[in-house]
Protein backbone atom coordinates (compact mmCIF):
# COMPACT_ATOMS: atom_id res chain seq x y z
CA UNK A 1 0.00 0.00 0.00
CA UNK A 2 1.28 3.62 -0.59
CA UNK A 3 1.76 5.57 2.29
CA UNK A 4 2.76 8.67 -0.02
CA UNK A 5 1.56 8.84 -3.68
CA UNK A 6 3.85 12.09 -4.27
CA UNK A 7 7.19 10.13 -4.10
CA UNK A 8 5.26 6.19 -4.36
CA UNK A 9 6.68 5.13 -0.67
CA UNK A 10 5.17 1.97 -0.05
CA UNK A 11 4.79 0.00 3.67
CA UNK A 12 7.78 -1.82 2.02
CA UNK A 13 9.71 1.10 1.29
CA UNK A 14 9.01 2.51 5.42
CA UNK A 15 9.92 -1.37 7.12
CA UNK A 16 13.12 -1.65 4.90
CA UNK A 17 14.00 1.70 6.05
CA UNK A 18 13.02 1.21 10.26
CA UNK A 19 15.24 -2.19 9.65
CA UNK A 20 18.19 0.05 8.34
CA UNK A 21 17.26 2.11 11.67
CA UNK A 22 15.74 4.70 10.38
CA UNK A 23 12.89 5.27 13.03
CA UNK A 24 11.94 8.96 14.08
CA UNK A 25 9.86 11.47 12.43
CA UNK A 26 12.84 13.42 11.53
CA UNK A 27 15.01 10.80 10.34
CA UNK A 28 12.31 9.28 8.14
CA UNK A 29 11.16 12.86 6.93
CA UNK A 30 14.97 13.06 5.78
CA UNK A 31 15.04 9.46 4.45
CA UNK A 32 12.24 10.18 1.76
CA UNK A 33 13.06 13.61 1.66
CA UNK A 34 9.47 14.26 2.58
CA UNK A 35 10.62 18.13 3.45
CA UNK A 36 11.49 18.67 -0.19
CA UNK A 37 9.43 22.10 -0.85
CA UNK A 38 7.91 19.90 -4.20
CA UNK A 39 6.14 17.68 -1.38
CA UNK A 40 2.27 18.46 -0.67
CA UNK A 41 2.94 17.61 2.85
CA UNK A 42 -0.04 15.41 3.27
CA UNK A 43 1.89 12.20 4.09
CA UNK A 44 4.13 14.31 6.87
CA UNK A 45 0.87 15.11 8.15
CA UNK A 46 0.70 11.06 9.09
CA UNK A 47 4.45 11.07 9.62
CA UNK A 48 3.02 8.95 12.55
CA UNK A 49 2.10 6.06 10.93
CA UNK A 50 5.53 5.96 9.11
CA UNK A 51 6.99 5.90 12.81
CA UNK A 52 4.81 2.53 13.61
CA UNK A 53 5.49 1.13 10.85
CA UNK A 54 9.27 1.82 10.79
CA UNK A 55 9.68 0.96 14.19
CA UNK A 56 7.84 -2.69 14.03
CA UNK A 57 10.96 -3.59 12.02
CA UNK A 58 13.75 -1.83 13.39
CA UNK A 59 16.83 -4.26 15.14
CA UNK A 60 16.11 -5.01 18.80
CA UNK A 61 19.14 -4.44 20.87
CA UNK A 62 20.89 -7.56 22.33
CA UNK A 63 20.39 -8.03 25.84
CA UNK A 64 22.83 -6.97 28.20
CA UNK A 65 25.22 -10.36 28.72
CA UNK A 66 25.45 -10.79 32.30
S1 LIG B 1 1.70 12.46 -0.35
FE1 LIG B 1 3.76 12.45 0.29
S2 LIG B 1 4.59 14.34 -0.44
FE2 LIG B 1 2.54 14.28 -1.20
Amino acid sequence: MYLCLCKGITESDVREAGRMGCVTPHQLKTRFSLTDENCCGRCAKHIQEFVELATSQAPTRCPAST
